[in-house]
């Protein structure tokens, strides 16, 4: 059978809002496509959801793969038990607290400095043009670089990172041509020797990196096996780099559809945190999580039969005016009381503060370096992510006066 609602059609990527709006309104509680996932979209269920593990488990790695080519399900990028983002306590407790040291606001907060200098980079390079992108000039290098940092890995590496990166999303996508899967297998090849490699030195010479420091709490954690370490890796380089990118883009585009935003936040640069949660917000980069239920469960009068696959919509959530009065409106001075953008509960997304961070910062050096600019003429032209939102490029021009100035 298949369902009203299509949750990867091309006209839902480029706009989803009004999809949401009219599931919260007729259809709370709803099957959608692909694969008759259950979407729960009003604030109050999405937190329930979120709330209760032991009804909604986070164990879903076979219905995230399912999706995939054959080939790719074949050959994953790591086997592991212990996956943070899909495993349940009393797993889940341990797994986090292997990783969450390295991103506690202190120790992002050193970052500080490094993040600023990097963004400073990339600012230099595009003050040299007359126009830039500034997905690919900012958007993407800052976090891989941070994040590519932090691991320990080598900067030269950089672009072969964001492709592996690129190729585990566009695998979740599914109707990938036979060359883009031996792409994808290509890439998942190099990145297990490579990390396989570099775990391995760590072993035998420990640095002041993340993976050391994952191998480290290994002595309180207990052994770790096969690809575990490799999968945490995996899982920090790719959730540290498709959010933190499309926080930049999509906060760009928000400024450039609300010029009010953007003149406040020239004048008064304080204004930038309440900026970057209300893009997280309006404009998430994580749309929909993946839950599984448990047992048979109620929710908003709708029986979910055990074992179905529930998508707690939090950008919908974030958008329900019994959360947030005046949903559609961008307003960077709103109350954020109850902003689910980095999820909620347990699973509450561990890069938040590191994330909070590159935004900041970008958006302050972008403010007080860049002059004015202005978008390129054509359309906004939305990836295709399942899940996930960000724009393929953004091309900017500045302003021809005030450069000249
Ligand atoms: C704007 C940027 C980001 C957004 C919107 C975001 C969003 C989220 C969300 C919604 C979750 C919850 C997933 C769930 O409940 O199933 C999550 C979890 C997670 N995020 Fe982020 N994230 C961002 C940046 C980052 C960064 C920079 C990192 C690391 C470098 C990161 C690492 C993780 C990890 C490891 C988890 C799993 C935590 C757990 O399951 O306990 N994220 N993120």
């Amino acid at each position: 059978m298949s369902h009203a609602f299509h949750l990867a059609a091309p006209s839902f990527t480029q706009n989803p809002y009004p999809v949401y709006a009219e599931l919260r309104e007729r259809a709370p509680v709803c099957q959608v496509e692909p694969g008759g996932f259950w979407a729960v979209s009003r604030y109050d269920d999405v937190v329930h959801v979120l709330k209760h593990p032991e009804l909604f488990s986070s164990d879903t790695y076979v219905a995230r793969t399912s999706t995939q080519d054959e080939r790719l399900q074949r050959e994953p990028l790591a086997v592991s038990d212990v996956n943070l983002l899909m495993s349940d306590p009393p797993v889940h407790t341990r797994v986090r607290q292997l990783v969450s040291g390295a991103f506690t606001p202190r120790a992002i907060a050193r970052l500080e400095q490094r993040v600023r200098e990097i963004t400073t980079e990339q600012l230099d390079r595009i003050l040299a043009k007359d126009t830039f992108d500034v997905m690919e000039d900012l958007a993407v290098p800052l976090p891989v670089t941070v994040i590519s940092e932090m691991l320990g890995v080598d900067p030269s590496l950089r672009a072969e990172f964001k492709r592996w990166s690129d190729d585990t999303v566009s695998a979740s996508m599914g109707r990938l041509s036979d060359a883009e899967v031996e792409r994808v297998l290509r890439g998942r090849r190099e990145m297990r020797a490579y990390f396989h490699e570099m775990i391995a030195e760590r072993k035998r010479q420990p640095r002041e990196d993340l993976i050391s420091d994952i191998l480290r709490g290994e002595v309180e954690y207990g052994e770790l096996k096969g690809d575990d370490v490799l999968g945490m890796v995996a899982l920090l380089l790719i959730a540290g780099n498709e959010t933190t990118t499309n926080l930049i883009g999509n906060g760009t585009l928000a400024l450039l559809e609300n010029p009010d935003a953007l003149r406040r936040l020239r004048e008064d640069p304080s204004l930038i945190p309440g900026f970057v949660e209300e893009v997280l917000r309006y404009e998430g980069p994580a749309q929909f999580l993946m839950r599984r239920a448990t047992q048979d469960v109620t929710l908003s009068g709708v029986a979910i039969p055990k074992g179905a696959i529930v998508l707690p919509i939090i950008a919908s959530a974030n958008r329900d005016p019994a959360q947030f009065p005046d949903p559609d409106r961008f307003d960077i001075t709103r109350e954020q009381r109850g902003n689910v953008g980095f999820g909620y509960g347990i699973h509450f997304c561990v890069g938040a503060p590191l994330s909070r961070l590159e935004g900041k910062i970008a958006f302050e050096e972008i403010f007080r370096r860049l002059p004015p600019f202005s978008r390129e003429p054509g359309p906004v032209v939305w990836r295709a992510m399942f899940s996930l939102r960000g724009l393929q490029s953004l091309r900017l021009r500045f302003d021809g006066a005030a450069r000249a100035a």
